[in-house]
């Protein structure tokens, strides 16, 4: 099984993004029985709240499912839980290598790692561009999926 875990800041916006677009792509492509994932905030700021209502009608535009997602912490025991630990910025990332202590097993990556370029989602809570994000977060989805399905192509192809 794979586990991924999304984070960012307040994860009322990006990472909630991430899981949604990801959870869509695992469900249509049937690969739910061997990839999972979650998504969890670095920082309180948001704990408890519910997703940002512009983040919820960006992923409803693009017909894209919204669970309820309450805003949970990423803790030290995470690590050893999932297999990719994927975030949005440079500051998520840091503050994931100060909460692991570490990333012994190079799980930690940057979601556009998975499109080929070292860039950043920026935060869309400060900025309004959703669509971009959006965009964006799609990309780097595609790319995760195709790493992993990479690994898996006897699985996929069987299921479908
Ligand atoms: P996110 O955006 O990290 O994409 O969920 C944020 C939303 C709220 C806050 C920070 C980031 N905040 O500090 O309130």
């Amino acid at each position: 099984m794979y586990n991924v875990l999304f984070v960012c800041l307040g994860n009322i916006c990006r990472s909630p993004m991430a899981e949604m677009i990801f959870e869509d792509m695992i469900r249509r492509r049937k690969a739910g029985s061997f990839i999972r994932c979650e998504s969890r905030a670095t920082s309180t700021e948001e704990y408890g709240h519910e997703m940002y209502p512009k983040a919820i009608e960006t992923l409803q535009r693009h017909g894209i499912p919204v669970e309820r997602n309450v805003v949970t912490m990423v803790k030290r025991e995470d690590y050893d839980k999932y297999t990719y630990i994927v975030c949005m910025d440079k500051a998520n990332y840091y503050d994931l290598i100060s909460i692991f202590r570490g990333d012994p097993e190079k799980k930690v990556h940057l979601l556009m790692e998975f499109a080929g370029r070292k860039e950043e989602i920026e935060d869309p809570w400060y900025t309004g561009r959703f669509e971009e994000v959006y965009q964006q977060i799609v990309e780097g989805c595609e790319g995760l999926f195709r790493v992993i399905a990479f690994t898996n192509w006897q699985k996929i192809t069987k299921n479908n």
